[in-house]
Parts: C-alpha cells; structure tokens; sequence
C-alpha cells in the first residue's frame, strides 16, 4: 500500500518579517516531515504566506508601497527562511497565486450551490491584527480602548453589508464528528476548549467585506472580497490543485495527515474549516494539532507586543541545528515555552557538544587507533551489548506510534536517554583496557558505533545537517537514512572505513564557567 503523509504549517501573515514563533511552528513541522520521509512515507509538505485582508492592505499603506510588491517583498523573507532553516517543504504557497484563487472561487460556488451562503449585514466588533469577528462577549475594555479578550488586541466597529456562511446549521454535525474521530484535535485540553466553544452556541459568521478591496472578489459580486480566513484556509487544498480532485496530487495527499498550527488559531482549523469542508462535501483533515507559544517573559511572542526574538540572529550566533535541537526538545511540545539563551547555551554544551559530539569523537578516535581504522569484526554480542542494542529495536514500534500521536517529547527523550546510555556504556566497558581481548575490544567498538549510527539516525529529523556530518564517519549518505534499520544491531559492515570526522558542536565558554 501506497504510504503518502501530507503536513502542513499556517501560512504566515507577510505583514512584518518572520520570527521565532513562526520559525518553530515550520521546524515542528519539517520534524514530522523528515520522520515519515525516513520512515518510508511519501511526503508532501506545504507552508506558504497569507497575503490577503486588511491586515496587510493596511501594512502596506502604511509603508506607502503597492500591496502586492510589499507582499513579494516580504513574501520572500519567509521563503528565504524556509531555507535558512533548512526545511523540507515540497511546496510554498502563496494566497495571491492565481492557483489558488481559481481554488478559492471554486470553493466560494460550491458552497452557493449547496445552500450555505446568504446575503446580509454584518454589525459587530472586528480585530484588524486576529482578522477575526468577535462576539460582544469576547470583547473587553482595557484603558477606554476596546480589546479582544483572548488575543489583547484591539477591536473596530464593522457595520456592512456581507455574506455569511450558515455556521449555525453544522454546531450538531461537528460535535458528531468530534465524537466519532476522537483524534482529529489534539492536545486534548485545546479538543475540550474547542467543543465546549461549539456547544455554547454557533452564530452564522460572515465572509465576505466590501469595505476594502484587497482579497479574492466573490464570485458573481465584486463589490465583496471573501474573507481572508475562508481564502487561507482554502491554501491547504488549493496547493493541491483543488478543485482537480482526480489529480494525482490531490488524490494522494488529500485528506491532510496533519494540520500543524498555534493555539491562537485553533478555532479557524477546527471549526470553520471543518464546517466549510462538510458543507462543501470535501473530506475533512485528519488532524488538527494546536501547539504551544514561544513566549518572551509571560507575553506571546508577536510583531504587535514588540517583543520578537529575531531566529536569524540565534542562527547566526550559534548555527541552526542547535536552535532546531532547543525547540524541539525545550519548548515542551503542546505547551508554552519561554525561550533563553542561557538554556540554548547549556543545551549546546551538555546534549549536544558532550553527550553526542564527544561521543563520536571518542569512539571514532579509538576505532581508527586501535581496529585499524575498519568497522571490527571477530565480534560477539554478549548481554551488555544486547541490553543497549536492543532497546532501539523493542522501540520500533512504540516510538513510530509515539510520533502518530505527535509525541514529541518522547522521542526526544528516547534520544537523550539513549545518549547517557552509550556513554555510561562505553565508560563502563572500558575499551582501552580490553588490549589483550581483541574480540571483546572489537565488539564494545562496534556496538558503540552501531549506537552512534542509530542515534544519527534517529537525529537526522532534529538535527538534520549535523546528523549527516556524524554519519560521513560511515560514509553514509543522506538517501539511505532509513528509521527502520535502527532495529538492525548488524547494519555496519565489517571491514568498512571509518573516517575521522570534524567537531560536531563548539562548546560555548560561558561568562561565569
Ligand atoms: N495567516 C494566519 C494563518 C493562516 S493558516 C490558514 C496567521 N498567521 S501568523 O503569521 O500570525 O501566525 C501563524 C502561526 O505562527 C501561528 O499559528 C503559530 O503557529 C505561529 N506563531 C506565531 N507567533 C507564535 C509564537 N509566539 N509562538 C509560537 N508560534 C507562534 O495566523
């Protein structure tokens, strides 16, 4: 059977240039994307920028340029860090792509057809920063200014004419198919936020805006632009040629394994798409997983708070795979994290330059001193050996079951754990005095490699770049990284060279060390 894995990250806002909020969200996703490419799976990878609304109308008057040069411009910086960061997308969309804007109309008449769009007037409070429709109960007031109880940001008074969406008619039909695929929002907690909100009551939400003009004119009626949540969204399919649904790309990615996205807009995903999707009779994603927020004291990191850490400036200072290796294993996936350099810098020394960099360097070292340079072989696995070997192989499974829940921090652990291990073992064992027992020093060496090359591997989603630098000491290349060989204990060949390789990690000197 064909394995096909489709994840996706939000498509940025190119209102102002990326930060670390949005560089975690794409190297979250890139984690999941390399796992299920080494594990065999097809991958399809989208991100992309959200180039509609006022948001970015507004952004561009204010900086007295075209809208759509500024979105170019901007657009960019968000491509260039798809690279900086090293990310595996097969795809970067863009919402101002004719592509998708076919999509989006397409979607609009479908919707038409099947009864769910009326003409009306909207009359309430709106959020420029959210793009968002607030209730007046989720509006409070701070400082004689009006604000968005959840985000803090201020709201405007919207009194136009719109279409609406029928929202109310799908509150039963989503509750049910919450009920029914129990996994489709994840963590849990942010399922029962999202259910309780359905159950207290859907009001028709309105998708269109004639006040303004730089979005997708509805069909039929230019007067309207549609909404800019409904064209986002509309991103994940679009990119697959929707409404093609009998092309190839379509019928292979479609639906979405994982919609990988923040907290902070988590009721887009998982109740209007979901309720445009049904009403649309398109299948809906298979999940929906809400992650946490890189903080910066207690506040969201975000452009409006004036509070942004600049990703590049860490990659400058201390290289990418040691940002890549913080988030992943610091920021405590599903919650918030506060994001120091003091951490970074001790999880540079400690993970990173100690456990795994010095590790291959101590055991490539005494290979190429004393096995001739050669993968051993005359070897025989006794209990320690096996103890240590196996783990990884009684693991397989749980571990790729652990990566469908989106467990994270479990198989970063598995990792770490696994670092202390190998280390512990090598101490233990004591090679250097295994001198006048060639088989046993040849089998302790050899295990210890066939540790550091399953440890590689099992990196090479984190750290990718310096999981392939550890792994030229076999000569192994980047297409045959393969997870399920992390259960072969005999994958090394004997007689192979082993090269020396560079430093992994420069420890950092710390002011106070
Ligand atoms: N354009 C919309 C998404 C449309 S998806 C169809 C949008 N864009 S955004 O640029 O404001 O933010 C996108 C995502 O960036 C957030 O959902 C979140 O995944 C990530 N982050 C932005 N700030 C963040 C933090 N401070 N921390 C972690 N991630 C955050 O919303």
């Amino acid at each position: 059977m064909a394995k096909n894995f489709y994840i996706t990250t939000p498509i940025y806002y190119p209102s102002a240039k990326p930060h670390m909020g949005h560089a975690y969200s794409s190297i979250i996703a890139d984690f999941f994307a390399r796992f299920k490419k080494i594990d065999g799976f097809d991958v399809n990878f989208l991100t992309g920028t959200d180039e509609h609304g006022l948001k970015i109308q507004r952004a561009a008057e204010k900086k007295g340029v075209d809208t759509l040069k500024f979105c170019d411009e901007i657009s960019k910086t968000f491509r260039d860090l798809s690279k900086t960061l090293n990310l595996t997308n097969t795809d970067f969309i863009r919402t101002t792509e004719n592509r998708h804007k076919k999509s989006v109309q397409n979607l609009w008449e479908k919707l038409e057809q099947n009864d769910n769009i009326y003409l009306s007037k909207y009359s309430g409070w709106y959020s420029v920063s959210d793009e968002a429709f607030y209730s007046e109960e989720e509006i409070e007031e701070f400082d004689g200014n009006k604000l968005a109880k959840l985000s803090k940001s201020p709201v405007e008074w919207v009194d136009e004419e719109s279409y609406f969406f029928k929202l109310s008619k799908w509150e039963k039909p989503l509750l049910d198919y919450y009920e029914k695929n129990p996994d489709f929002i994840a963590p849990k907690a942010r399922k029962n936020e999202v259910i309780s909100f359905v159950k207290s009551g859907l009001k028709d939400l309105s998708i269109s805006r004639k006040s303004f003009s730089w979005g997708i004119p509805v069909p039929g009626n230019d007067e309207h632009v549609i909404y800019v949540w409904l064209d986002a969204l509309t991103n994940y399919i679009s990119a697959l040629n929707y409404p093609e649904t009998k092309d190839e790309i379509y019928e292979k990615y479609w639906p979405a394994d994982i919609h990988l996205i923040g907290k902070d807009i988590l009721r887009f995903h998982a109740i209007y798409w979901p309720a445009f999707l049904l009403a649309a009779k398109i299948p809906l994603p298979k999940k929906v997983y809400g992650h946490g927020w890189i903080l910066s004291g207690d506040e969201k990191m975000s452009k409006s708070k004036g509070n942004i850490l600049d990703p590049i400036e860490i990659i400058d200072q201390y290289g990418l795979d040691p940002l890549r290796y913080y988030l992943i294993k610091e920021v405590s996936f599903g919650n918030d994290g506060n994001i120091s350099q003091t951490r970074l810098e001790d999880c540079i020394n400690s993970d990173l330059a100690n456990n795994f960099g010095n590790l291959c360097q101590r055991v490539t070292a005494f290979a190429i001193k004393n096995c001739e340079g050669k993968i051993p072989s005359n070897i025989e696995f006794n209990n320690d050996d096996l103890k240590i070997l196996d783990k990884f192989k009684n693991n397989l499974d749980l571990i790729r079951d652990k990566i469908d829940k989106l467990d994270l921090n479990f198989y970063i652990e598995f990792i770490v754990n696994s670092l202390f291990e190998t280390n512990k073992y090598f101490n233990d064992q004591e090679p250097w005095n295994k001198k006048d027992d060639i088989k046993r020093l040849n089998t302790i060496v050899y295990t210890t490699l066939e540790i550091v090359r399953k440890i590689s591997f099992m990196l090479y989603p984190i750290i990718p770049q310096s999981s392939l630098n550890a792994l030229k000491i076999f000569s192994i290349k980047e297409n045959e990284i393969n997870y399920t060989s992390i259960s072969n204990n005999e994958y090394l060949l004997n007689g192979n060279t082993i090269n020396k390789i560079d430093i992994l990690f420069k420890k950092i000197e710390k002011k106070n060390d």
